[in-house]
């Protein structure tokens, strides 16, 4: 049920999450494709609404603070600037770009919850869930790993296998593990909220399923009848977990808002930053809500939080919601992991004042219907024989000619041909046959329209040889120029969706006012006389040295993630001398050791370092029984600061060798070395 005149348009993009920086595939799938439909409403002087924001909760960016040893807080901000500063850079024109760790956002999703608890509309389950008693902790998501049930893939997540897509609740992992200690984790009991999506399912069938059965891509369509068809069952908001939205009750104190939960709320807590006139935008139903997103995020935008807005009861809910499929690069999966990416950030440095060329490609190569590769060769291609070839030529020589015979006025025609009149009547379409395509965002299309219009300016140019015909019909040229020009003028109106900065460049070079995009369907942009300005060049050739920069960039990559994938840890960076002797390492034999309780791994160890007798505790339980142990001599670092694991002082440490098959093994000295020897 599109409507079909709307007052006013929404439009919101993926909050990404603030814990990397963002890649091609985020700007191919969800932010270039936005960006071009708001420009194009704007250009229509539509009241829009653009908005986006980072994502800060959620359990993968406490992992990382854990790891980088930082609070959440500081990674978040640190990712937050980047992703806002190199977005800007790109051209993608936010009216606001928020953060869900804002204030008012924690006010706007705390308030959200309340209004559901409050009118009943969430319920209440006591049950026990998985808990790490090493870390004393529940262990939400992302915390937990195990083998995926549907295809067996070891490191499934909690929520989620990353093989195979599926997604999955804690109890259906195999042979779970926490994150954070390693342990087999043990059940224990809590209390949470769920969002009964069961009760929704009759409704969301007749929202999605028939009322949106033709205007929405059939992928997002396929995978929401494909959970509707399978069942939809009550979904919990609230994570036992401290960084978040705190859940606003008083028996909840420790937890917080499940971060699907809270950051799709961050679209209207950025609204509500944005202007206060935000209820306009949410809760009118001649607002025109549309999201963007990624395929990996239909079910949250079209099942969970319309849901959510339903139960609500004020909002409007999205008219559409066009997700993309993936975009790989160079024939494999973009992974973060395995630094197989184009960066925007990176990008930006190395192809400076080139973000049309990104955009313009990313479009090309919009993974609009099914996953698209993202190739340099191409890249490379795209820009010389379509962006330099064809559309910067036929600008530039309309203009330097021009400048040449005309000291830069636009010439006033003689008799217009048959076929220059049909080439008026030809330009004058443009404008609505690309914005009826990016109406129903097939953009890929839309910019192929675009750039039609570039090829028939060239072509025309080509065909009708002005500097030639100079010599001998100078009336003629007149003509010809006039309605290059017309052309030019059409193609500077007709980019600015997709290529803002060279339509930018160009309506200053052609001295062009800016126009209402419904005002463009007309024969004449630009009136005889009219004086234009000095042309410089659209687009450059680019050279066969900066894509093999980028390849060799690629290069490290695939030879870092083949020593990965033998599982050799990459080495870390060099210390002097003076750093290495500050260790004290020495020989030692193990006298005691035995379990200790309560814990999967880990072992009291007595050791004979010939200097004292001491205790350390290593985790080393998986592989080694305690009483295999006696008499066995390792080497140990002696000089290490004590510190207490489980109650009991560590004194030192047991140098093991990690083996790729996640076995431990001794680094053991030969049998009649003295303990107390210093190793060096
Ligand atoms: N951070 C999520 C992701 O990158 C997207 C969140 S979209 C929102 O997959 F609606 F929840 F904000
Ligand atoms: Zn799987």
């Amino acid at each position: 049920m599109s409507s079909k005149n709307p007052q006013r348009y929404n439009v919101t993009t993926a909050l990404p999450y603030a814990n990397g920086p963002v890649h091609i595939g985020h700007l191919a799938g969800v932010y270039v494709p936005a960006d071009i439909y708001v420009r194009y409403l704007r250009a229509k002087e539509k009241d829009v609404v653009f908005i986006g924001g980072s994502d800060e909760h959620g359990v993968p960016i406490t992992i990382s603070a854990k790891n980088e040893g930082k609070t959440p807080q500081q990674i978040v901000d640190r990712y937050h600037s980047m992703i806002k500063d190199s977005f800007e850079e790109l051209g993608i024109s936010f009216d606001i770009y928020s953060r869900t760790s804002s204030q008012l956002h924690h006010k706007t999703a705390s308030d959200f919850f309340k209004k559901l608890y409050e009118n009943n509309k969430l319920i209440e389950k006591t049950e026990d869930q998985y808990y790490d008693q090493e870390a004393n902790q529940f262990l939400a998501d992302r915390y937990l790993l195990g083998t995926c049930p549907q295809c067996g893939y070891e490191k499934a997540y909690g929520d989620q296998c990353e093989s195979c897509g599926s997604s999955l609740s804690a109890d259906e992992l195999i042979n779970p593990v926490s994150k954070l200690s390693g342990n087999k984790p043990v059940k224990k009991s809590t209390k949470h909220w769920y969002l009964p999506l069961d009760q929704y399912e009759g409704w969301l069938r007749k929202w999605i399923l028939e009322e949106h059965k033709t205007d929405w891509k059939s992928n997002v369509y396929g995978q929401c009848k494909s959970w509707l068809d399978n069942g939809l069952n009550p979904r919990a908001v609230t994570r036992d977990l401290s960084w978040g939205v705190k859940v606003p009750l008083e028996e909840a104190k420790d937890k917080v808002l499940y971060v699907w939960f809270d950051a799709p709320i961050g679209y209207i807590s950025a609204t509500r930053e944005l202007t206060n006139d935000w209820e306009k935008y949410w809760k009118d139903d001649d607002t025109k809500l549309v999201h963007f997103i990624g395929k990996d995020n239909i079910v949250f935008h079209c099942i969970i939080f319309p849901s959510m807005l339903k139960a609500d009861g004020d909002y409007i809910l999205p008219d559409n919601v066009p997700a993309n499929e993936f975009l790989n690069l160079e024939g494999d999966k973009i992974s973060t992991s395995r630094n197989w990416a184009v960066w925007l950030h990176e990008y930006l440095q190395d192809f400076h004042g080139k973000q049309d060329v990104l955009r313009y490609v990313l479009t090309a190569n919009a993974p609009e219907t099914k996953d698209n590769d993202f190739t340099w060769k191409d890249f490379q291609a795209r820009n010389n024989n379509e962006l330099v070839a064809i559309f910067g030529n036929f600008v530039n020589r309309a203009l330097v000619l021009t400048k040449k015979y005309y000291e830069q006025q636009v010439p006033t025609p003689d008799t217009l041909t048959e076929s220059d009149q049909e080439i008026l009547q030809q330009i004058s379409t443009y404008p609505q046959s690309t914005g009826e395509k990016i109406e129903r965002y097939r953009l890929r299309e839309a910019q192929q329209e675009m750039m039609k219009l570039a090829r028939l300016g060239n072509k025309y140019l080509a065909d009708n040889e002005p500097w030639k015909l100079i010599k001998t019909d100078e009336q003629r040229v007149k003509s010809i120029i006039y309605v290059a020009l017309q052309i030019a003028a059409q193609l500077a109106y007709v980019c600015e969706p997709f290529l803002p900065f060279t339509a930018r460049k160009l309506k200053d070079m052609m001295n062009l006012a800016d126009r209402n995009w419904d005002a463009l369907t007309t024969q004449k942009l630009i009136d005889p006389g009219h004086k234009i300005n000095k042309a410089t060049h659209l687009f450059n050739p680019i050279e066969d040295h900066e894509i093999q920069a980028q390849y060799d960039k690629l290069a490290i990559s695939k030879a870092k993630n083949e020593e990965a994938e033998q599982n050799l840890e990459p080495l870390k960076e060099p210390v002097t001398y003076e750093d290495f002797s500050k260790l004290d390492l020495r020989v030692a034999t193990i006298l005691e050791a035995e379990k200790v309780p309560k814990t999967g791994k880990l072992l009291k160890i007595t050791l004979d370092t010939g200097i004292d007798k001491r205790t350390v505790v290593a985790g080393i339980a998986k592989d080694h029984k305690p009483e295999d142990l006696i008499g066995q001599k390792v080497t140990i670092v002696a000089n290490l600061q004590p510190r207490k694991l489980k109650g009991i002082e560590s004194q030192g440490m047991i140098l093991m060798a990690n083996n790729p098959d996640g076995t431990l093994h001794f680094v053991s000295p030969e049998e009649d070395s003295k303990n107390g020897a210093q190793v060096n």
